[in-house]
């Protein structure tokens, strides 16, 4: 939910900001702003629409020189986006951007207004802004400090004060930014992406903490003014990773990514041949001990879960719940002392999962977080964090985060199947193994691109689809459609297939296609029954099915077959033609893969 950036150094801090915000549009991109430092003012450009608006605005009108500023992508939350309600916000003085959302915005905005100011957006920012103002003493750092007092919410805030050109201040509170430590120059940003570029050194800023940048130094006090000594973080990916290297989209790029994804994440974990998750602070006796375990997560992440829960309580025999997390953090959820609760985030930012964290941390329950990016507030709260080894992944639609998080499910089931003793040691060795075939029969599923552009050729025009499977396969279909309607914006719904006949059937008609994913063995005769039955009202149907499944031709129009592996594994590799499906319907329909409408890819807010 909104990106920030912050440069001062010796380049031209314009085109800084507007490289480091395309590195972030990912968060938002329904407006764009910057506020750069021009012969000892502040000068504000600021545009509604994409980044490209931005740019050619400035072109017409005027791009700002100078070598310190601040900007920032809109993902619109408190006032629609229009060039009034884009970032930054603020005055002469004092100028601001900010991502997340100030709570007591309204109390804060009449006790100003008393106090004679006028405000001219409807967004909560603005709100700050004029506190900063009202609060102005020539004493940056204390004037932050009594703002920080008065201010509810989630924000990571970056701020330039006119009396002190060449200097950007900033603070964070549930939402993230990091202080990225160049040579000669330094930064704010949302994410490591925005800054890769220019250095690989950063400080990750915490609560209550006010950072002081200026092209030679990064200072960071705390809240009594007391300056803290950070520690530096290097990232362990490069500028590579963070661009779209010869694909047309980043969605396509990480599909591809996901061989490697998947074998950066497991490897390391299987040592000898058995699961070693090595986490701290969660002992293997403290995880023999477990009787149940809550995943909580959102969107994409909770659909990793739910394939965990097959995994895990076919092959452990362990008890699993999953939860939406905005669900989960305010329905008053029973966990018992012998329960492990399993947050799984890529971005580990995202507020209900955060809030969910918390909610088990208060009521005394172990916490494991399966996290993408590094020293993120999820991870870092956690008690113990297992993160995936996706790399950046900047397309909104999350497609080789969630790889990574179901290999982390099948690790789990492992690691579980082995303590509990529901798998003997040579089982659990075998399936290690073929754990770590995966990315090579993963190679051989993305040959399978053209299949699925050809597909998505036939069903681009469906106003309507529905997403069918049975067990595990019902988990997929979840996640199938979800992707679809994402970014082709199709509508489409996932259905257990066995439920279909409970009403939804109705739906069905000629025009409506159904793509029927039957990968396993035990569930497949009932499977085509159900094809049968949409088949019989007049959908179209892509069968998706394991390579050696009998032929369907007559009730089927379309296969897709998946190499061979065992039907536990099926997921893994069932996933890929559901993504590449996704990506070929919504490139056909001429739609923004990358920035679907109304979405962002980090959500900070509830
Ligand atoms: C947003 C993204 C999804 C993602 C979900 C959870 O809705 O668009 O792709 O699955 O948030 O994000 P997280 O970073 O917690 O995995």
């Amino acid at each position: 939910m909104c990106g920030i950036v912050g440069y001062v150094g010796k380049q031209n801090a314009t085109d800084v900001l507007i490289d480091g915000l395309r590195k972030l549009e990912y968060r938002g991109y329904d407006s764009a702003g910057i506020a750069v430092f021009e012969n000892h003012k502040i000068v504000i450009e600021k545009a509604k629409g994409r980044l490209d608006n931005l740019e050619q605005k400035m072109e017409e009108t005027h791009r700002p020189t100078g070598h310190c500023g601040i900007g920032h992508t809109r993902w619109a939350t408190h006032g629609e986006p229009s060039d009034v309600n884009s970032h930054p916000h603020g005055n002469e003085r004092v100028t601001i951007v900010h991502n997340g959302i100030i709570e007591n915005y309204q109390q804060l905005k009449e006790k100003l207004e008393h106090r004679g100011y006028s405000f001219l957006s409807e967004t909560d920012t603005e709100s700050v802004a004029k506190l900063l103002d009202y609060y102005y003493s020539g004493d940056p750092i204390e004037t932050l400090q009594k703002v920080i007092s008065a201010i509810q919410g989630s924000y990571a805030l970056g701020v330039m004060f006119k009396d002190n050109p060449g200097t950007i201040y900033a603070i964070r509170k549930e939402s993230p930014l990091i202080v990225g430590v160049g040579k000669g120059e330094n930064f704010i940003a949302s994410d490591v992406p925005a800054i890769i570029k220019y250095t690989k050194d950063y400080y990750l800023l915490d609560e209550n903490e006010i950072a002081v940048l200026t092209q030679d130094s990064v200072h960071v006090y705390d809240l009594d003014g007391e300056e803290i000594q950070k520690e530096l973080h290097t990232a362990n990916w490069d500028v590579e990773a963070a661009e779209k290297g010869g694909y047309p989209h980043f969605m396509i790029k990480e599909i591809h990514e996901q061989p490697s994804a998947f074998r950066n994440t497991v490897s390391p974990r299987i040592i000898d041949g058995l699961p070693d998750l090595q986490l701290e602070n969660l002992s293997d006796e403290q995880l023999k001990t477990i009787e149940r375990i809550h995943i909580v997560a959102c969107g994409t992440a909770m659909h990793a879960g739910m394939v965990g829960k097959y995994v895990i309580e076919e092959m452990a025999r362990i008890p699993v719940d999953v939860d939406v997390a905005s669900e989960f953090r305010y329905r008053n959820p029973i966990l018992g002392k012998n329960d492990l609760v399993v947050i799984i985030s890529q971005s580990g930012e995202t507020a209900d999962t955060l809030a969910a964290l918390r909610l088990a941390k208060q009521q005394g329950v172990p916490t494991l977080a399966i996290v993408n990016v590094v020293g993120s507030s999820i991870a870092r709260e956690a008690d113990s964090v297992c993160y995936t080894w996706a790399g950046p992944e900047i397309a909104v639609a999350s497609t080789k985060a969630y790889m990574v998080q179901l290999s982390v499910m099948y690790l789990l089931a492992a690691k579980f199947s082995q303590l509990k003793g529901t798998l003997s040691e040579n089982e659990v060795r075998s399936f290690c193994g073929k754990l770590m075939e995966i990315p090579d029969l993963l190679e051989t599923v993305l040959e399978q691109a053209d299949n699925c552009q050809y597909f998505a050729s036939k069903f681009q025009n469906a106003r309507d689809l529905f997403f069918i499977g049975r067990g595990v396969d019902y988990s997929l279909s979840l996640e199938g459609s979800l992707k679809l309607k994402e970014i082709s914006y199709i509508h489409s719904e996932a259905y257990a297939a066995g439920e279909l006949k409970h009403g939804t059937i109705s739906l069905i008609t000629d025009e409506v296609p159904v793509v029927a994913i039957a990968t396993q063995q035990a569930l497949y005769e009932k499977m085509i029954s159900n094809v049968k039955e949409v088949k019989a009202r007049g959908a179209k149907v892509l069968l998706i099915c394991r390579e050696d499944a009998p032929e369907q031709k007559d009730i089927t129009s379309y296969q897709l077959r998946i190499p061979l592996v065992d039907d536990i594994l099926m997921p893994l590799l069932t996933t890929v033609p559901l993504q590449l499906f996704a990506y070929y319907t919504a490139v056909l329909r001429g739609c923004d893969v990358d920035k679907p409408r109304n979405l962002a890819k980090s959500v900070t807010v509830e």
